[in-house]
């Protein structure tokens, strides 16, 4: 049974680089079936929506979705942020986003960690409203007994099926004593459950301040909504930037890849997007669907090319979008 995968290309460099990685993908041993879908502002223009149900529908459909990038259209009454609401349509829970050193000089060596960041609720609950006349804006930070439950397992779970043997729970319970207090609490009741899986505490100040200082140190990092968005973005600048990036949304029942990075506007038809971050979510994609040997062929590539210098300018080389997914292309032919 071919694999059945939903493109969400987007808007600005998203068509660009989701078409690199479907060219790479197309030079693997697998049998995928892709279909399109439509996300983003280009949606919005054409559909009046930038999240039709069509396509809400055709990534539940699908066995994994790889999703380009949007474009967030200034002061637009009516229109809404289609990836928030795609996560929380779809209960998308988990955001993964792996740090990895990569051979290049602008990269630190030594880091291989992954932050498990709540995708759901916290302080994106969505529930806002204003007081006294608008001078007074309130945000509910939500933390569920249920919602950090199944954070808390998949940090562990990964933990162990990666062979990882720390797990950083990094909350602010000092100071936010219900919420974090009770994500804190969870962690410690499901930690003993994995004994060969060391449990360590952080507050988030600390974190900020130690994922400067030594990197190396963490191995997977477990926090709330906010806090994982602001360190994993912190995180990614010690290899490679946002042109390498790439992040998972998972849940239940559907699962969705993409680049961290944004469209892009200025980059757009330059050729200058680096496809980089998009070929290491369609890894992740093929990890999360069992083929675990493409996956690594796939980052070997990306690797490889990386090395030798065969890269886009962002990272100090002089190849094309579709330059460098030649090169990898190339790569997966021969070694087959
Ligand atoms: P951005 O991520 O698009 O760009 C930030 C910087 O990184 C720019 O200098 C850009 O040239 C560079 N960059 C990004 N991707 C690159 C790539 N693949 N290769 C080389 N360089 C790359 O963020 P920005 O400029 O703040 O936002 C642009 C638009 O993207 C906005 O409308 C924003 O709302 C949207 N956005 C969408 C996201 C998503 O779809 N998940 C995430 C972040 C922003
Ligand atoms: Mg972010």
């Amino acid at each position: 049974m071919p694999y059945k995968i939903t493109l969400l290309p987007g808007d600005g460099i998203g068509p660009e680089v989701i078409a690199a990685a479907q060219e790479v993908l197309r030079a693997l041993p697998l049998e995928l079936d892709f279909a399109y879908a439509e996300i983003g502002f280009g949606a919005y223009e054409r559909l009046g929506t930038p999240l039709p149900d069509s396509t809400l529908q055709a990534i539940r459909a699908a066995d994994a979705a790889l999703f380009g990038a949007v474009t967030t259209p200034p002061n637009l009454p009516g229109y809404f942020s289609p990836v928030v609401r795609m996560r929380q349509s779809l209960d998308l829970y988990a955001n993964l986003r792996p740090t990895r050193s990569i051979p290049h000089p602008s990269s630190r060596p030594g880091i291989d960690l992954i932050i498990v960041r709540e995708n759901t609720e916290g302080l994106y609950s969505g529930i806002e409203r204003v007081e006294e006349d608008g001078n007074r804006a309130i945000t509910e930070r939500v933390i569920t007994r249920r919602g950090s439950e199944r954070i808390l397992r998949k940090a562990f779970d990964l933990a162990r099926q990666t062979g990882r043997t720390k797990v950083h729970v990094v909350h602010k319970a000092n100071v936010l004593r219900q919420t974090c207090g009770l994500f804190r609490q969870v962690a410690l009741e499901i930690a003993p459950q994995y004994p060969e899986i060391e449990m360590l505490e952080m507050l988030v100040d600390t974190c900020a301040m130690e994922l400067v200082r030594a990197p190396e140190q963490f191995q997977v990092i477990v926090t709330t909504n906010l806090f994982g968005d602001i360190l994993s973005d912190e995180a990614c600048m010690f290899v490679g930037g946002l042109g390498v990036a790439a992040s998972a949304n998972i849940g239940a029942e559907a699962a969705v890849f993409e680049p961290v990075h944004g469209s892009a506007p200025p980059l757009v038809r330059t050729g200058k997007a680096n496809p980089t971050a998009t070929f290491f979510a369609a890894a992740m994609m093929l990890d999360y669907l069992g083929e675990t040997e493409s996956a690594a062929r796939l980052r070997t590539a990306v690797e490889t090319c990386i090395a030798q210098g065969l890269v886009t300018p962002d990272l100090g080389g002089a190849l094309t979008t579709s330059g460098m997914t030649e090169q990898i292309k190339c790569r997966l032919q021969n070694d087959e």
